[in-house]
């Protein structure tokens, strides 16, 4: 076992995700007779979220701008004994959010849960001077208009799902601190600000808004950068990257009833970067790592 500062730079056996890491066999089922709907969720954090709910006993409807991958997702799940739809939805377009909250409620004959993940980073642009205007509309459109023009959408039948409605936004601790990429970072904080402004004109009609902010997440999105992913692991205080289990946890947790006096907030799910400040600890000395012992 590593030492106190001593931080593994491999996923720690007591990492990893915790019970249930592969998102199966939840013996609690704290969705039974819901009606979920993702956005972004052909892969990554929304997909094994998706799962995680099915896996709970509701009913999901896996949206992605990319059609194919949502519709493998839910192939995947209802293999697997779960209840899961697909539909292509660009978060981008009004009609697309309107589309999949009417596809919901035409499969389910309700929808309870919304869980915006759909974003947009563009993260090979390191110069802020280099930032294009296209690139921050795009960023900020996505990242933060796609969970607004979802939940417009929804709001009407989460209001109509016996106080149960929930909607939970999948930030960043990039809303929360500097971890670079401009308008993404400034996106993830807007929808921190309109959770709380969601959740304060949502609360009189039973519907409750909250958001989860990721610190470093193992998802396909990282593919190929694995020395970058070690790299993060070592100045995480938990001692590892975050697993999409590890927020699928939380998203849940908020969605649930478990949750039903909590409303507007912003919880990190991060591995305690944002307790700390790895720079001053760093020249402090008081960051051991294996790559500096
Ligand atoms: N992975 C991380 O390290 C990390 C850290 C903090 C926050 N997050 C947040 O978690 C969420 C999920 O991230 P991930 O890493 O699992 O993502 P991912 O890159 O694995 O998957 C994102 C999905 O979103 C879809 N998508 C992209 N644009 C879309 C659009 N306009 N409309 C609908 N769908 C669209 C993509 O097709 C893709 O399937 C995002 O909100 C992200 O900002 C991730």
């Amino acid at each position: 076992m590593p030492g106190p500062g001593m931080i593994p730079a491999d996923p720690p056996p007591w990492g990893g995700g915790g019970p249930g890491a592969d998102g199966k066999g939840h013996t609690v089922r704290r969705f039974e007779g819901y009606a979920v709907m993702l956005t972004g969720a052909g892969r990554g954090i929304g997909e094994v979220t998706a799962r995680r709910f099915a896996d709970e006993g509701a009913r999901v409807l896996i949206t992605d701008q990319d059609g194919e991958r949502a519709a493998k997702a839910a192939a995947s799940i209802r293999a697997d004994g779960g209840e899961a739809e697909s539909l292509g939805c660009d978060v981008a377009r009004r009609a697309d959010a309107e589309a999949a909250v009417a596809h919901a409620v035409s499969s389910f004959g309700r929808l309870d849960v919304l869980v915006n993940s759909a974003h947009s980073c563009h993260v090979d642009t390191p110069l802020f001077e280099d930032q294009a205007d296209d690139e921050w509309q795009q960023d900020i459109d996505i990242t933060l208009g796609g969970a607004f023009r979802c939940s417009r959408a929804a709001l009407p039948q989460l209001a109509a799902a016996d106080g149960r409605g929930a909607i939970v936004n999948v930030g960043s601790v990039n809303g929360l601190q500097d971890f670079g990429n401009h308008a993404y970072s400034a996106a993830k904080a807007g929808l921190g600000s309109l959770t709380r402004t969601l959740a304060a004109h949502a609360a009189g009609r039973g519907v409750r808004v909250n958001l989860v902010a990721p610190g470093t997440i193992r998802t396909p999105g990282w593919d190929g950068r694995e020395d970058t992913l070690r790299r993060a692991a070592e100045v995480y205080p938990l001692g590892r990257v975050g697993e999409p289990t590890d927020i699928a946890a939380a998203i849940t947790f908020l969605a649930s009833s478990d949750a039903a006096w909590i409303t507007g907030i912003t919880l990190p799910v991060d591995g305690g970067i944002t307790t700390t400040n790895v720079a001053v600890r760093r020249a402090f000395g008081h960051l051991e790592t294996p790559s500096e012992t």
